[in-house]
């Protein structure tokens, strides 16, 4: 700590180098800097106004026979310019004395040579180089050579947010801190953060010997994580005045594999056998998507038909548009159009017998719902036949229907509430489901009337 050139340690032509060194870096006062006493402590050092500031120090005597642990030994600060040594204005405490100018206390047992010192009620004109003084009988010195900068600022420090992985990737687990300088440990800042609104926040001692207030959490990312702002603020209380409050925030950059993969066909509306339609693949994906590949589910199971996020093709049917999904990837994983898993199900379930069987069932009770309906609203309402041609204003025609849609199946809340607008639709649903389980010439039927 700090420069200290006594003449044994340095060679003639060291010497040089050291003066000539300190000329170009260090002010004048410590170039000459001789010393009887070192001490180890932060050689500088930042605090709050109205709060305090714990110094963490220990000394020791470089004759350490001259110092007699058994004698009474007192702690002296002094500030600005050590030369200028024992002039009493520059003497702030002197631990032998009730009543200092500035207020501090050792708080270190000096005959351990532990000079700590709390340094409380700061105020900004307290900014000032300090040196420490040891007086014990007869021996007494000063660490010239080791300063010990304040600075005693009115702001307080933002937190820091630290995340332990640099490439942070979905089902990744990582552990993230949030962490606020604490001069005073005997008033910490309070920390709170959105990841975890009641977490409770340690202060813990450096290595160096100054402290720290921090908030650990561990979380798992997933996709929903990316883009998310961390912020964490730390709350310094001060004395004779409002509490003191400085935040981060950070940005959570997280990849993932694709997500909401989708397929959809264009044009919407009336299709006709021979036209050609666009079949397009979409996806959420970070980094983006790096390939799109078409499949058709077929007796032999799925094959590759396409590469692309757009398959054009000839339109045969409905149903054989329907056997298309296709699959997203980058590079950490893929999704298929129809769920995760793109060999066992498919895009949408009216394809196979399964999905076959599962339309009749829907169909079957949507009959009966339409038939329960009528049965309990014939007498009040005309409602269902308005139903059974959609209203104008109802804007569900085929094309809009994304397969996902279909592979849902009519909202299940649709017949439990006699609503005009959801028995309407309750009747477009069953005039799909009819077309879908089986007459494949309902698909080119205008469902839409404009
Ligand atoms: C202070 O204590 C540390 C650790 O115990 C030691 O390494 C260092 O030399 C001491 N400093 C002085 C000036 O004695
Ligand atoms: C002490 O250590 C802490 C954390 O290790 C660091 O943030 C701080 O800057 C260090 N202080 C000094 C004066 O070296
Ligand atoms: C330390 O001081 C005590 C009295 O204060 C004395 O008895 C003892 O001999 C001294 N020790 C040394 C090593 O000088
Ligand atoms: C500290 O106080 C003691 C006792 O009053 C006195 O002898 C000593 O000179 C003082 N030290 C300084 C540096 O003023
Ligand atoms: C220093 O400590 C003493 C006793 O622990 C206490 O009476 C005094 O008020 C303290 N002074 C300051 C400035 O903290
Ligand atoms: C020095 O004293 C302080 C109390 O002010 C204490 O927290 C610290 O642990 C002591 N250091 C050593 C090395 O005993
Ligand atoms: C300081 O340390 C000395 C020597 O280890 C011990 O005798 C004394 O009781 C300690 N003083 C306090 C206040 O703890
Ligand atoms: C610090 O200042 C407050 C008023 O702001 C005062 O009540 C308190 O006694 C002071 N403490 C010390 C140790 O000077
Ligand atoms: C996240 O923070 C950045 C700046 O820190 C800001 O530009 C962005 O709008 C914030 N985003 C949200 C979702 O709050
Ligand atoms: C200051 O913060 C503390 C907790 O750190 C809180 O208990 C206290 O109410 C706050 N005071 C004001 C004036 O906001
Ligand atoms: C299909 O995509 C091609 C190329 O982007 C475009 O020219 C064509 O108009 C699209 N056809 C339909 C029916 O959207
Ligand atoms: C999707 O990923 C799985 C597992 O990594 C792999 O077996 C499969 O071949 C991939 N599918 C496509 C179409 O890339």
């Amino acid at each position: 700590m700090g420069l200290c050139a006594s003449g044994s340690r340095f060679g003639p032509v060291n010497m040089v180098r050291v003066v000539l060194l300190m000329v170009l870096f260090v002010p004048g006062t410590l170039a000459d800097c001789q010393s009887d006493l070192f001490i180890t402590a932060p050689n500088t050092m930042e605090a709050l106004s109205g709060s305090c500031l714990q110094i963490s120090c220990n000394f020791s005597a470089k004759e350490e026979n001259e110092f007699n642990s058994t004698r009474k030994t007192f702690g002296v600060w002094i500030k600005t310019d050590s030369r200028i040594n024992l002039n009493k204005n520059n003497v702030i405490y002197n631990s032998s004395v009730t009543v200092n100018k500035y207020p501090m206390n050792i708080t270190g047992n000096l005959s351990q040579k532990n000079c700590s010192t709390l340094f409380s009620n700061l105020t900004t004109s307290h900014t000032d180089t300090y040196f420490f003084r040891a007086e014990n009988g007869p021996y007494r010195a000063t660490a010239a050579c080791d300063s010990v900068y304040i600075t005693i600022k009115d702001s307080p420090w933002s937190p820091s947010i630290h995340i332990s992985a640099g490439d942070l990737k979905e089902k990744q687990s990582v552990s993230i801190t949030c962490s606020a300088l604490t001069p005073c440990p005997h008033s910490p800042p309070q920390l709170t953060w959105n990841l975890h609104p009641d977490s409770d926040s340690e202060t813990e001692e450096n290595t160096n010997g100054t402290f720290t207030t921090k908030l650990q959490q561990t979380i798992t990312l997933s996709h929903t994580h990316d883009g998310y702002n961390i912020s964490c603020s730390a709350t310094y209380p001060v004395n004779g005045g409002r509490n003191k409050t400085a935040e981060t925030q950070q940005t959570l950059s997280v990849s993932y594999a694709p997500k909401d993969t989708s397929a959809s066909i264009s044009p919407s509306g009336l299709l006709s056998a021979g036209i050609w339609v666009n079949l397009t693949c979409s996806s959420r994906a970070k980094p983006p998507i790096s390939s799109f590949t078409w499949f058709k589910n077929t007796k032999d199971g799925p094959k590759k038909v396409h590469e692309g996020h757009m398959y054009s093709l000839e339109m045969t049917n409905m149903a054989d548009i329907e056997l298309h999904y296709c699959v997203a990837t980058n590079a950490l994983g893929n999704q298929s159009s129809v769920g995760h898993s793109p060999v066992t199900e498919h895009l949408s379930p009216w394809g196979g017998a399964v999905g076959g069987i599962f339309g009749f069932i829907i169909f079957i009770s949507v009959v009966l719902a339409l038939w329960w309906l009528r049965s309990t609203h014939q007498a009040q309402s005309p409602v269902l036949q308005e139903a059974a041609a959609p209203a104008e204003n109802e804007d569900i025609h085929y094309g809009d229907i994304d397969f996902s849609m279909a592979r849902a199946g009519p909202p299940s809340d649709s017949v439990q509430d006699g609503t005009e607008q959801q028995q309407q639709q309750v009747a477009v649903y069953s005039e799909l489901n009819m077309c879908q389980t089986g007459h494949s010439e309902c698909v080119y039927a205008p469902v839409k009337k404009k």
